[in-house]
């Protein structure tokens, strides 16, 4: 099924992928959970579960339940802190030969600068994903909605650490462009999108909420047309490039994202049914590029052709 013609690496700014497959922060573990189904050298590079300066309990249970097409989650950031996650997830990480693109969040700016300037030199830390994005957590969310806030986060990161940096955006905002563009602006190397659309779910019978938050972030199937519309609009507005997230099951949804502008993607809920999906897609990719007439992934991003078909 592959075909080595196929050229599939791909360059975020200053990070170079082998392929552009990833999987997403929060649905992935810290990759230790997934070895027995994923061949992890072989992905284009794994973001472990966000992580916070200090550790972080998350939110009251239930937090995550089943919607139509997808699925709602309140997490909440829970995570050991940095400290437990240089000393005990690191270190496996780094010898994955994949690149690790390390999620980060912090309730100000300061903390995101530290958490950049403690992670920076760190072996095996190929590059930085700020979550400016996760709806299930006060403060923090608002770098991703305020495009002065989200310029100055990405420019302060960017001066306290050499990484690469990718700023991952949130759909909850009238106008995601203006966003990324701020994240450009502030010296991004890419932008990720789209981090969870806020939602809810309700027990009627019972009068309660089914998630302990009562509100979550929903993923999965049903939030792809609302991520391809935010790819196709980002990729219009920068120039640097974007990473799509969001429903990616198969290897027609990556194709969708490629043409609608998206340089690489990542797979979220799709890994929690079906560990091995990433794999499947990246096996099927080659011959889907082919069979548009392109020898390489950056022959198909942001091909799509709007207007009348002739
Ligand atoms: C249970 C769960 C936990 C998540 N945790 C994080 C997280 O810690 N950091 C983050 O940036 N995104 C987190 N996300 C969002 C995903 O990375 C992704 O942006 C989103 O789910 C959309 O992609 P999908 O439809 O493929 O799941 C989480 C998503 C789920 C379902």
């Amino acid at each position: 099924m592959n075909s080595p013609s196929i050229q599939l690496d791909v360059r975020l700014g200053r990070l170079a992928l082998a392929n552009p497959i990833m999987v997403a922060s929060g649905t992935f573990g810290y990759a230790r959970e997934m070895a027995g189904f994923v061949d992890f050298s072989r992905l284009g590079a794994i973001l472990p579960k966000t992580i916070t300066r200090a550790p972080r309990a998350g939110n009251a249970p239930p937090r995550t339940v089943e919607t139509t097409g997808g699925m709602l989650n309140s997490i909440g950031l829970d995570n050991d802190g940095v400290e437990a996650f240089i000393e005990g997830q690191l270190p496996y990480l780094a010898g994955l030969k994949t690149a690790i693109i390390v999620s980060i969040a912090g309730k100000d700016y300061e903390e995101f600068l530290d958490l950049a300037a403690r992670l920076d030199g760190q072996p095996g830390v190929a590059a930085l994903e700020l979550n400016i994005s996760c709806p299930n957590v006060s403060g923090g969310v608002d770098f991703g909605t305020d495009p002065s806030m989200c310029e100055k986060v990405v420019h302060g990161v960017r001066q306290a650490c050499a990484l690469p940096v990718l700023a991952k955006l949130t759909p909850n905002v009238t106008d995601i462009a203006a966003i990324a563009r701020a994240a450009e602006n502030g010296g991004a190397d890419a932008v990720s999108l789209i981090n969870t659309l806020l939602g809810m779910a309700v027990d009627w019978r019972r009068r309660r909420p089914r998630l302990g938050n009562t509100l979550g972030g929903l993923s999965g199937p049903a939030i792809k047309p609302v991520a391809l519309r935010a790819v196709y609009q980002v990729a219009r507005a920068v120039t640097m490039p974007v990473v799509g997230i969001g429903g990616i099951a198969t290897v027609d949804d990556c194709m969708e994202f490629l043409v609608a502008g998206a340089t690489a993607v990542q797979i979220g809920t799709a890994n929690f049914y079906r560990p091995t999906v990433s794999i499947q897609i990246l096996d099927a990719l080659p011959a889907a590029i082919a069979q548009l007439g392109a020898r390489s992934v950056a022959e198909v991003v942001g091909t799509l052709q709007c207007g009348q078909s002739k």
